[in-house]
């Protein structure tokens, strides 16, 4: 069966039959197939029964390459931290698969678990929250060589190796003997990002990571993330609001809609030729520098509020508040788009949408020129495409 998904796009190539062949041999490090985490929830009342549980991630797949960087996109409560949190089993999936350097991961435990916390770390959103104020930085950063039991630095060595990562991350090595009050937020972070790379782990998530920075902090600890993952390899799964900060450090991005993934592509094409409705109205609210082409957007807004995740819409999850499906689609559509769910699909080369009616529109693009090659490309392949038996077997 095709498989989906995959790291790199080919761009200018006509998609394939198994774009799992674009990723080259040895490069796939995370491989991610039908992800679900669901909340069971209890009623009120004295007698408590299981409800309806909480669909927060239902049934994400994507591939990660080594040194790549996934953006995570979507409105609050699509589930995203959820997604970070289950791929690295600080949450137990529901169902579905991650397989990491070929290696299923899927709810492992024990040592195996300690080991993996080597190979996949997280940097929390809110830099203050995830450190304990009662330690001071040098046993924070020096925690992970403890906790790991690793070989690679001993006793006095893990001072050494402390101080040398504060001074990778930009911290005053001295400072070592400090607590977390007596920094400031973006320092905080960089404490963070030490924490989490102190054992050189393969996979970053980085769980909004700038958000709670100040705009002239966000690029330095931007920009340092980007240092990082050059020397030392590492993937991110980037999660943020921000959609310009995510353009700016992915190589490519996922749109995530109450659980799910709905649009899949190179950075580059996203921005400059977005598929999916619910991309487009996400799209046309970022603002272009042009004053000309911004007067001439489209703004999409959406109607209505997310969709409860314990009971979320049929076919077409986005189909209550799709404005293609309210203004532009025949009632025959409109039928298939609330009785049939509609599988994340290669649309064009290295282009995944989840939509019976995908449609190119670079007119509400949020990226500057690049978009007309890309958005040639694209609208020729979306002709030619032939994908067999219609999906690709996710
Ligand atoms: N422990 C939990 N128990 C029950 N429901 C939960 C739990 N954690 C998250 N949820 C629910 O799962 C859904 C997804 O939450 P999540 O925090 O992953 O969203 P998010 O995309 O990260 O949002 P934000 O952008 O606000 O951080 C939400 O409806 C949330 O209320
Ligand atoms: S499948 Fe239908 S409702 Fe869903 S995004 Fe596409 S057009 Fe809108
Ligand atoms: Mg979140």
């Amino acid at each position: 069966m095709a498989d989906p998904v995959t790291s790199t796009p080919n761009p200018g190539s006509a998609p394939t039959a198994d774009p799992a062949g674009t990723t080259a041999d040895g490069d796939l490090l995370l491989r991610v197939r039908g992800l679900k985490k669901h909340f069971p929830l209890k009623t009120q009342g004295l007698i408590r029964r299981m409800a309806d549980p909480v669909k927060a991630v239902d049934g994400i797949s994507f591939d990660l390459n080594a040194g790549e960087t996934l953006g995570l996109v979507g409105e609050s409560g699509c589930g995203k931290s959820t997604a970070g949190r289950t791929l690295l089993q600080l949450l137990e999936p529901t169902a579905g698969t991650i397989t990491f350097e070929g290696r299923d991961i899927t709810g492992v435990h024990g040592d195996d678990l300690r080991h993996l916390r080597s190979e996949m770390q997280m940097v929390f959103q809110d830099p203050y929250g995830s450190l304990n104020p009662r330690h001071t930085i040098g046993s924070i950063i020096g925690a992970p060589y403890m906790i790991a039991k690793t070989k690679m630095v001993k006793g006095d060595s893990i001072k050494g190796e402390v101080q040398s990562l504060m001074e990778r991350v930009g911290l005053n090595p001295e400072h070592y003997n400090r607590y977390p009050h007596e920094f400031s937020g973006g320092q905080r972070q960089r404490i963070g990002i030490a924490r989490a790379i102190a054992l050189r782990p393969k996979l970053l998530v980085c769980d909004e990571p700038v958000s709670a920075l100040d705009v002239s902090i966000q690029a330095q600890v931007v920009n340092l993330l980007e240092d990082l993952q050059a020397e030392y390899n590492m993937a991110y799964v980037f999660v943020a609001h921000d959609l310009s900060v995510v353009r700016h450090i992915s190589d490519r991005v996922a749109v995530m809609y109450l659980g799910k993934i709905m649009e899949l592509a190179d950075r580059d094409v996203l921005y400059a030729a977005p598929m999916h409705p619910y991309t487009h109205a996400l799209m046309s609210a970022v603002p272009v520098p042009d004053p000309r082409k911004e007067t001439r957007r489209e703004r999409i807004l959406l109607i209505g509020d997310l969709p409860s995740p314990i009971n979320p819409p049929s076919g077409c999850v986005f189909h209550t508040r799709c404005p293609k499906y309210r203004e532009v689609l025949s009632e025959n559509d409109k039928q298939r788009c609330v009785t049939e769910f509609p599988e994340l699909e290669l649309k064009a080369a290295g282009h995944f949408a989840a939509c019976h009616f995908p449609e190119v529109r670079s007119d509400i693009a949020a990226a500057e020129g690049a978009g007309v090659v890309v958005e040639q490309q694209i609208a020729t392949a979306i002709e030619s495409v032939a994908v067999p038996d219609g999906t690709l077997g996710l």
